[in-house]
């Protein structure tokens, strides 16, 4: 049911009231917030759906409100709803102490002409159209990805890459103005450590043909010579090697690379060749970003940002290890926030602070999330912390939480071992995808294997990822992710493939002149309801930066069209019932593409 929808309602059962209860002003607050606590979630749960209901529930609705309506809804009758609404009746209902329930009974006829006829014309708007168009467009920053140059791409960077878009994709769809921004980590002292690494065992030859491979062996051999030479319990700084590369980080620091002209051009080899390495993947993971930025690219921006916060006197030194650092208020408690080394050199931090301002002036948006794991949860906090400190508006405003945060993977590896590169993780589920499509009848003569066998390994990943909320660490498990039977990746994309080959071989033509009578079974009453309530999913998903609520939604979603294959034929059927159900079956397949579609993955037209 869109929100159209919701609101005439809405303003149905107000009109009914409003001289009794509501002066004029409160009316519209109030439409609002009936028409937003309209919810469908408990309809496909209920078994007997004959003449189906759905309840509104009023705990989030002001109090005030809440109860006047309560108070008046037993004079709302039939009558004064007007005749053509979806809505028969409507009454109050104890659910337990303290909390009612309104209960409407729907005419499902109407109902479900009118969620038909608004798929058909939305198509792939159909979910989205949650605003009104008046409302100024509305700048957000997705921030995700941001892997470390010249090291492993890890799972972490996966989780980042795939809820980062799904966030990105949700916004732009609802009609956001969506900026995306990777921001590579392309600065710190790994970099001089690869620079001494890359003299001791690199080769230029080796870099060329197989750059990605040679950077990560590199990377590893410098970092076992640290190991080596520290010994078990000591730290990093007592090793040659590793003081080695701190000096030479400090020179590209100082320098600005510009004089350093080795460090420099060596620097900026590793970043093109790390970018075109997983520009490719992106571009096989169907992801884009409108920019990519770095950390190196806010050297001067940093230093700039030191000298600010000294002359605005925010900055106070730590007299035991020289550290400058600005006080900041974290959950409450006053924390220190470290942007300035005794040496003069700047942090991660510091340089992320100088990258939102930059940003900010560059895109004046109105919200930024950073996609970052949640181990980074204290960064985030000091970040907004400092930025709240220089008075930046948006910081003020901005809710406390821009960190958008995920827990760890356990366990990703392929069979040559554990995964450095992302690409290594697509190649080994499109592999395994082959195998089984090899032994099933269905599969193993398309023609296009390859490419249907690439896009099932990544739907199954992606959907993988996105199932559990966000925050909750996952065990990752080759058979789960890639199985046909339960829910998963495959099995969403196997039953969208399914309902393309009903429209194919049904030998009706679409139409959304129908009778809705035909769709009185109980399977399609239930997969009608469930596709009403897409629109309610994706606002779960914007409002709490989940994209869980659309996976689990889309696994009903797949449930419920399952069973409406088995028992409601379209082929051979009476015209009337088969035009009926293909125009439902048509519907479940828009939204199931529209979800799989925000989530990242292109929905299969043959499998
Ligand atoms: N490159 C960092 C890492 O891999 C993540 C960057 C997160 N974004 C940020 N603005 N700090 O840990």
């Amino acid at each position: 049911m869109s929100s159209y929808t919701k609101r005439i309602i809405a303003k149905k059962i107000l009109r009914s009231l409003k001289n009794r209860i509501f002066i004029e002003k409160d009316a519209v607050l109030v439409t609002e917030h009936l028409a937003s606590s309209i919810s469908l979630r408990d309809v496909s749960k209920k078994t007997d759906i004959s003449g189906p209901q759905f309840q509104l529930k009023f705990r989030e609705a002001r109090k005030h409100f809440t109860e006047a309506f309560v108070k008046n809804l037993k004079e709302v009758t039939p009558q004064n709803l007007e005749t053509e609404s979806d809505v028969e009746s409507v009454a109050v209902e104890d659910v337990r102490q303290d909390d009612k329930a309104v209960l409407f009974r729907v005419n499902a006829d109407l109902l479900s002409k009118s969620v038909l006829e608004s798929i058909r014309v939305e198509g792939d708007r159909y979910g989205y159209q949650l605003q009104g168009g008046s409302a100024p467009r509305h700048t957000t920053l997705v921030e995700y990805s941001s892997p470390n140059i010249a090291k492993p791409f890890h799972a972490g960077h996966l989780r980042s890459t795939i809820i980062g878009n799904v966030i990105a994709n949700l916004f732009e769809r609802v009609g956001h103005n969506v900026v995306r921004i990777n921001y590579l980590g392309d600065w710190g002292t790994q970099f001089g450590l690869l620079a001494v690494g890359f003299h001791r065992y690199g080769n230029q030859q080796e870099l060329q043909t197989n750059p990605m491979l040679h950077l990560f062996q590199v990377y590893v051999k410098i970092n076992g010579d640290v190991e080596k030479e520290k010994g078990p319990k000591q730290r990093e700084t007592e090793s040659a090697t590793y003081q080695e590369g701190l000096e030479a980080f400090k020179k590209m620091e100082e320098g600005n690379l510009v004089i350093n002209s080795d460090l420099l051009s060596l620097w900026t080899q590793f970043r093109e060749i790390s970018i075109q390495e997983y520009s490719k993947v992106y571009k096989r993971l169907g992801i884009h970003f409108t920019e990519y930025q770095g950390e190196a690219m806010f050297q001067d921006k940093s230093r700039a940002l030191i000298d600010t916060l000294g002359e605005r006197g925010l900055l106070q030194y730590n007299s035991e290890d020289g550290f400058g650092y600005v006080e900041v208020e974290t959950a409450g408690q006053n924390n220190r926030a470290a942007l300035v080394k005794s040496d003069g050199s700047t942090l991660y931090l510091t340089r992320d602070v100088a990258a939102a301002l930059h940003r900010l002036d560059k895109y004046k948006f109105d919200s930024m999330y950073y996609v970052v794991d949640a181990g980074q949860i204290l960064h985030f906090r000091h970040l907004i912390g400092v930025l709240r400190r220089l008075s930046v508006p948006w910081a003020d405003t901005s809710p406390a939480d821009i960190h958008v945060g995920f827990g760890r993977v356990e366990g990703m590896s392929t069979r040559r071992g554990q995964v450095v590169f992302l690409e290594d993780i697509l190649n080994e589920a499109k592999q395994r995808m082959l195998d089984t499509m090899r032994t099933k009848e269905t599969t193993k003569d398309l023609e296009t294997v390859d490419v249907v066998a690439d896009i099932l390994g990544i739907s199954a990943i992606i959907v993988q990822d996105l199932r559990e909320r966000r925050q909750k660490n996952y065990k990752f498990s080759w058979d789960k992710v890639l199985s046909f039977k339960s829910d998963s990746g495959v099995s969403l994309q196997y039953a969208h493939a399914r309902l393309c080959s009903v429209e194919r071989n049904c030998g009706v033509t679409l139409t959304t002149e129908i009778d809705p009578a035909h769709l009185s079974d109980r399977e399609g009453q239930l997969l009608l309801l469930h596709i009403a309530r897409y629109e309610e999913v994706v606002s779960d998903a914007l409002r709490t930066l989940e994209p869980y609520h659309i996976v689990q939604y889309l696994f009903t979603l797949g449930h419920l069209i399952n069973s409406a294959h088995r028992n409601l034929k379209v082929k051979g059927q009476p015209e009337e019932v088969a035009k009926a159900r293909l125009l439902l079956f048509n519907c479940a397949k828009t939204t199931l593409a529209n979800g799989l579609t925000v989530l990242g993955i292109s929905p299969l037209q043959q499998m």
